[in-house]
């Protein structure tokens, strides 16, 4: 989601660096930059200048220590609490005492989060919507020590991005996966027993609800190792058997079927 996070706030007029481990994780990234601006030159949204200047305000590197005159830094590293604690420990000691660090994550406690730097007032949740480019909502997460002035600015900036922010406090999974996720997960129970073939599950959630995708192919899409990790982050947080991730979901993330990623989920591609 990082590369969608880069493009869009690339097309809002700011430049970002745009920092992974890798360089061909980075090459990855910009093409997919690269494609998506492409979809709206072609069906001419887009002047191949404007792509061009996009692409341009966005710089690439693999030393996080370039961030360090950044304003705002939108965490979006893989969904672990150790991995993103000890990358949020990393950004306090480099970027500016006034930097505000947003994290994308999609159900890790902001709090937690927070509490693993010196400047927990200026850590927030920035929960963008796959595809980036598309969705209209950016879930703002107000950790418990989250100011009210860091909120603002980033309900601000939501606005200047083009996109729509929610507020929400810090609860596990949040607003959005605590809704959504738990009807993924029963879909793939009913699958797992029987109930129905994944093409009548997705069909009748698609015909049926007007969804835009059906339950399976979100989760292929959203990635199964990321739903088996955010079913984890609520039956852990609430402690509660009715969010227990469904033992289907658990073997597919054992096979590496991830999803569309992996090239197999619930669907082959
Ligand atoms: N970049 C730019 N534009 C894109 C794009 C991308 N990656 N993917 C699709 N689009 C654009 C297309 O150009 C097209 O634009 P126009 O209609 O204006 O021409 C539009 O989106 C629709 O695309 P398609 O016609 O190719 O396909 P579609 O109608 O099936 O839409 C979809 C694709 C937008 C992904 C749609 O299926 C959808 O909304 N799916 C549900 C997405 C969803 O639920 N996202 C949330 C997932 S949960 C999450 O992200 C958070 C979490 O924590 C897990």
């Amino acid at each position: 989601m990082g590369n969608g996070i880069a493009q869009v706030a690339a097309r809002s007029g700011f430049d970002v660096v745009m920092c992974d481990v890798s360089a061909e994780f980075l090459a990855r990234g910009m093409k997919a930059i690269d494609k998506s601006l492409q979809r709206d030159v072609d069906k001419e949204r887009l002047a191949a200048d404007e792509k061009n200047a996009i692409t341009g305000r966005i710089k690439t590197t693999t030393e996080m220590a370039e961030l360090a005159s950044a304003v705002i830094v939108v965490e979006a590293v893989t969904e672990d609490l150790n991995v993103k604690q000890k990358v949020f420990q990393s950004l306090d000691s480099i970027t500016a005492p006034a930097a505000i660090l947003a994290s994308n994550t999609s159900s890790i406690s902001i709090t937690r989060l927070g509490s693993a730097t010196g400047r927990a007032d200026k850590v927030i949740g920035m929960h963008f919507m796959n595809p980036v480019p598309v969705m209209k909502l950016v879930e703002i997460i107000r950790g418990a020590a989250t100011s009210d002035d860091t909120y603002a600015k980033v309900h601000a900036l939501t606005e200047k991005l083009g996109k729509i922010p929610l507020e929400c406090q810090d609860s596990p999974g949040f607003i959005s996966n605590r809704v959504l996720m738990p009807m993924i997960n029963e879909a793939i129970f009913a699958l797992y027993e029987g109930v129905a073939s994944r093409e009548s599950i997705d069909g009748i959630m698609k015909l049926g609800m007007n969804h835009p995708m059906g339950p399976l192919t979100l989760a292929d899409f959203i990635g199964l190792d990321v739903c088996l990790a955010i079913m984890n982050v609520l039956h852990e947080g609430f402690g509660d058997s009715k969010y227990r991730p469904c033992p289907l979901l658990k073997r597919y993330v054992d096979a590496g079927w991830l999803g569309r990623k992996s090239g197999r989920g619930f669907y082959e591609y």
